[in-house]
Order: structure tokens, then C-alpha cells, then sequence
């Protein structure tokens, strides 16, 4: 069948679907083909972020929290539960229901603004009277040409194979894998201790698996603030009981079929781990193969990245591209907003993504949260500077909540007192960052988060405090 749209967005993800619902919305006339398959075999929208990556990864994170509350925390309120068990199934068929229900909800709000949703591999063919040629296929067989002034690539980004040892999603896993385990396994092994290796990490070790996360930098955490790393290193491995190795070396993986090994150097002595399944979670490469982008002639870096500028514009007349294919980091809302923009751009617009002002959060417990610049980059940047400090540990909602630990930091310029960092670790601290981004996106001073009201008892009094102490005055400090 051939089709004609003014724009195909490539991808279904937060980034593609997004930038299709706001495209709709402008009044163009808009197709988004996209190639996932979910868990149950059928087409599945919402891409990495709804399927396999934030959306089921932060259902499990609740579930393992709350079966970890029930035996340890639920005495300290006078609660008593006895036989606490999880139900490892169960707790994945619950994952599965919500998922189940957000992918389907993306069709509904295509249909709902007229955006023809297409199942399939979409790949770029040619340009013809000043429109992109788009063929989607299905099993390799083109079911579907697409033409359409206006192309936005959002084909996301898959996981980074580590070189020699092959995924089987039953003993060594990636993302998808450590999201469908059936039982709890006794040991784990985590190859790199970024995101996923952290969130991933703590769910199964909060369900009983002894966890062991090997990490090439010898830096924990090293694009967060280092005072707020380094309390997160500590509460992790001290509290927590996570094995985090630093400044690892791995060698030779073998996949046992029912146990794995990991050869690794540590500090010049070599080492052999054995664990039941093996996650490798060292960072995501970009979805550009099998694109087409040779057959149109679209730049693409040695990396895999879509070369774009500022706007998402690539090299090509009329083709834009978003989300984990392009530079910049690889988070939902980034790729989100960025879809936002373009749509916007091809009506004539002038939107702009803040790169400066994209919050970072990492879903352990406590939390991980931040926006704008760390103490490191200030330094390095020869940015004066004032900061000010503020802890969970005597905050009245966070007692309550049993979950007092944690810090605020704020970075402000010494000058303008203009704030231009916010790092947290604590409860729900996902939601508190907010203030910061506002903070940062208005060019507030400390002093205007200072003289805010905050509702007491709240968490974000937390961030009040922080924002007292820049300027020497915290009250409860
Ligand atoms: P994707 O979500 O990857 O979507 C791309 C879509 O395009 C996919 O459906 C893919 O099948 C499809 N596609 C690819 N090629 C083609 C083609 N040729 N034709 C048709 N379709 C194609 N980010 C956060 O902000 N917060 C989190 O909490 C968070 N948690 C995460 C947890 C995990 C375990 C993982 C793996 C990632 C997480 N992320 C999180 C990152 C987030 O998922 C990505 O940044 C986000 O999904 C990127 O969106 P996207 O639209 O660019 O790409
Ligand atoms: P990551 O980039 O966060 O971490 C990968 C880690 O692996 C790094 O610390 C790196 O130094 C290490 N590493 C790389 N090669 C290694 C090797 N050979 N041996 C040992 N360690 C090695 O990538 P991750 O965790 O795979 O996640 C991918 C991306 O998905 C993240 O960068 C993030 O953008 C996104 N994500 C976001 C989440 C969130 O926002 N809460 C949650 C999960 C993922």
C-alpha cells in the first residue's frame, strides 16, 4: 500500500510517539511506524521506555521495596507479618499488567489525534519530487511505502554488547532479561555499575540474591556529584549489602548454561566469580542499522549516532532525528521533549530544549536525583561557587515515612547567587528535583528558594534548608 502524510516519525518510543501526537496537534496529517514486539508477541508501542526499560523496571523496584519493608521495616511500626514470601511470578505478571496497559494506552491516544499507526520495520529508500520515500516491512517483506515531506528518526537505542559473551536472556541477560526472571537467583552477577546495573542490582538483592557489580571506572557514579556518589557508594555497599567492585577489568566469560564465570583483574590479582545469571548493562548503542540511512546518503558518526545540530536537523532537507539515536543522554523525557521540538519546528516555531536543565534520576533506595552542574564541573570550569547542605536525617515527613537519609546539596554562583547545580539522595527525591529544574529554567537565586514557602511537614523542606544554608542561615542545620 502507499501512503502520503506530510510526517512519518520513525519509532514509537517516547521520543517518536510523542513528536507524532504533537505533530497531529499542529494539524499535519502523521504516520509513526514502529517495529516492537512485546512479551505477548503482538505490536507494542512506547519503544524501550514502556516495554523493557523505565516503565517495568520501576514496577519492580516498588515490589522488591515493599517485600523488603515487610521484613524489615513493618516492626519498627508495631506490625507483625509473619511467612513474608514473594511470588516471583506474580510480582512479573503485575510488571506485565502495567506495561500491558501503557502500551496499550499509546494506541489509543494515536487513534484519538488521527496519527495512522503502522506496524513494522520502517527503512529510508529515496527522495522523490522533494518527498522522503519510507518502505515498512514485516518478516522482511514490504507491506507498506510511506510518502511524507517531513521524516523524524526515533529509533532508540539497544543494549551495548560486551565483546565475547553472547546474551541468552536465560543465564546471561540484558535489560529484558534481568526484567523476567521467574525465581530469585542465589547469586548475580551485574557487568557495570551505571543505571541499570544499580536499579537492576538492588531489586533482586532486596528479593535475597547475594549481588556482585563489577565496574570498569575506578570512579563510582562518575557523572554525579561526587559528595552525593560517595554517600550512595556507602549506602549501598555498607547498608545494603551490594558487592560493588571499582576499576575492574573483565576477562573471559563462559556461559555454563546453569551457572556463568567471570574472569576479572582487581588491583593486578586476578579473580574468578561464578554466578547463577550474569546481567551486562554497560551503556546502549543506537538503533541505526538496517535504517537505510546509506541508501538517502544521511550522516551517521562512527558511533551509530544520527549527526544532528541543536534542532535535531540532520544533514538531510526536511529529516530530523530524536531521543537515544542522537547525541546528548539517553533519558525518556530528553527524547520526549526533544520530539516536542521538532514537531513544533516544522510548524514554523522557534521551541528550544534546555540541555543544560534535563533532570537525571537514578530509582535506587534511597533515590539518585540531579540537575545542572556538579561540584566537579564548577571546579574544572573555574566557576565560583557556594553551596549549601541540608540531610534527611531530622526531617519530620521523612521520619514518618521511615526513609531519613539522605542529603540536599545546592550549588549557587558566588556572584549572582544564581543556582546552577541540585543533587539529592534521598526519598522520593525523583519528584524533588523538579524544584531544582525550575529553579534552573527561571534562573532563580538560592535566595528566591530560600524565601519560597514550604509546606511542613514536607520532604522539600529538605531543599529549603539547603537552599538557607548556601547563604549561611539554615535554621534546623
Ligand atoms: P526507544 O524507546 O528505544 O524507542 C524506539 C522505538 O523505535 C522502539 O520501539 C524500536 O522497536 C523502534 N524502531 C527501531 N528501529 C526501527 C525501524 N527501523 N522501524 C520501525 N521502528 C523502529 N529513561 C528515563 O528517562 N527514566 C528511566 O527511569 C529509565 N529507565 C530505564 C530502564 C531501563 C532498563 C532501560 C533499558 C532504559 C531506561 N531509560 C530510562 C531510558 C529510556 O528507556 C530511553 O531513553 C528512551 O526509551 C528513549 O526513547 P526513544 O523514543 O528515543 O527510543
Ligand atoms: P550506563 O552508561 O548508565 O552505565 C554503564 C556502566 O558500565 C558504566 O559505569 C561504565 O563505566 C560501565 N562499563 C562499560 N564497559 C564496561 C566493561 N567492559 N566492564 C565493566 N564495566 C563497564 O549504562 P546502562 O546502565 O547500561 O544504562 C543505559 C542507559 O539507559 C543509561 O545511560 C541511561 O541513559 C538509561 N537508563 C536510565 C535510567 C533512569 O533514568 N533511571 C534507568 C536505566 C537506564
Amino acid at each position: 500500500m502507499s501512503q502520503q502524510f506530510d510526517v512519518v516519525v520513525i519509532g514509537g518510543g517516547p521520543g517518536g510517539y510523542v513528536a507524532a501526537i504533537r505533530a497531529a496537534q499542529l494539524g499535519f496529517s502523521t504516520a509513526c511506524v514502529d517495529a516492537f514486539v512485546g512479551k505477548r508477541g503482538k505490536p507494542a508501542l512506547g519503544g524501550t521506555c514502556l516495554n523493557v526499560g523505565c516503565i517495568p523496571s520501576k514496577a519492580l523496584l516498588q515490589s522488591s521495596e515493599n517485600f523488603h519493608a515487610a521484613q524489615h521495616d513493618f516492626a519498627r511500626h508495631g506490625i507483625t507479618v509473619e511467612g513474608v514470601k514473594i511470588d516471583v511470578p506474580a510480582m512479573i505478571e503485575r510488571k506485565d499488567g502495567i506495561v500491558d496497559k501503557l502500551t496499550g494506552g499509546i494506541g489509543f491516544l494515536l487513534k484519538k489525534n488521527k496519527v495512522a499507526s503502522l506496524h513494522g520495520v520502517a527503512s529510508l529508500k529515496s527522495r522523490e519530487n522533494e518527498r522522503w520515500v519510507v518502505e515498512v516491512a514485516v518478516d522482511g517483506k514490504v507491506v507498506d511505502t510511506v510518502h511524507a515531506t517531513h521524516v523524524i528518526l526515533a529509533t532508540g537505542s539497544r543494549p551495548r554488547p560486551l565483546p565475547g559473551v553472547a546474551v541468552d536472556n536465560v543465564t546471561v541477560l540484558d535489560n529484558e532479561g534481568a526484567l523476567n526472571l521467574t525465581a530469585v537467583p542465589a547469586r548475580l552477577g551485574v557487568i557495570g555499575a551505571g543505571v541499570i546495573g544499580l536499579e537492576m542490582g538492588s531489586v533482586w538483592k532486596r528479593l535475597g540474591a547475594e549481588v556482585t557489580i563489577l565496574e570498569a571506572m575506578p570512579t563510582f557514579l562518575a557523572a554525579a556529584d561526587q559528595q552525593i556518589a560517595k554517600e550512595a557508594l556507602r549506602t549501598f555497599t555498607r547498608d545494603q549489602g551490594l558487592d560493588i567492585q571499582l576499576g575492574v577489568k573483565i576477562g573471559e566469560i563462559k556461559n555454563l548454561g546453569d551457572k556463568v564465570t567471570v574472569a576479572y583483574e582487581l588491583n593486578g590479582e586476578q579473580k574468578l566469580a561464578e554466578f547463577d545469571k550474569l546481567i551486562v548493562s554497560i551503556g546502549r548503542v543506537p538503533n541505526t542499522d538496517g535504517l537505510g540511512a546509506g541508501n538517502v546518503g544521511l550522516q551517521v558518526d562512527e558511533r551509530g549516532f544520527v549527526v544532528v545540530d541543536e534542532h535535531c536537523h540532520t544533514n538531510l532537507p526536511n529529516m530530523w532525528a530524536i531521543g537515544d539515536v542522537v547525541r546528548g543522554p539517553m533519558l525518556a523525557h530528553k527524547a520526549s521533549e526533544e520530539g516536542v521540538a521538532v514537531a513544533e519546528r516544522i510548524a514554523g516555531q522557534k521551541p528550544h530544549v534546555d540541555f543544560g536543565a534535563i533532570p537525571w534520576v537514578i530509582y535506587t533506595s534511597p533515590e539518585i536525583a540531579w540537575v545542572g552542574k556538579t561540584e566537579e564541573q564548577l571546579k574544572a570550569e573555574g566557576i565560583e561557587y557556594k553551596k549549601g547542605t541540608s540531610g534527611f536525617a531530622a526531617n519530620g515527613r521523612a521520619l514518618g515515612l521511615d526513609h531519613a537519609q539522605g542529603t540536599v546539596k545546592l550549588l549557587a554562583c558566588a556572584k549572582t547567587d544564581r543556582v546552577l547545580g541540585v543533587h539529592m539522595i534521598g526519598p522520593m527525591v525523583s519528584e524533588l528535583v523538579t524544584e531544582g529544574v525550575l529553579a534552573l529554567e527561571f534562573k532563580a537565586a538560592s535566595e528566591d528558594l530560600a524565601r519560597i514557602v514550604h509546606a511542613h511537614p514536607s520532604l522539600s523542606e529538605v531543599v529549603h534548608e539547603a537552599a538557607l544554608a548556601a547563604d549561611k542561615r539554615a535554621l534546623h542545620g
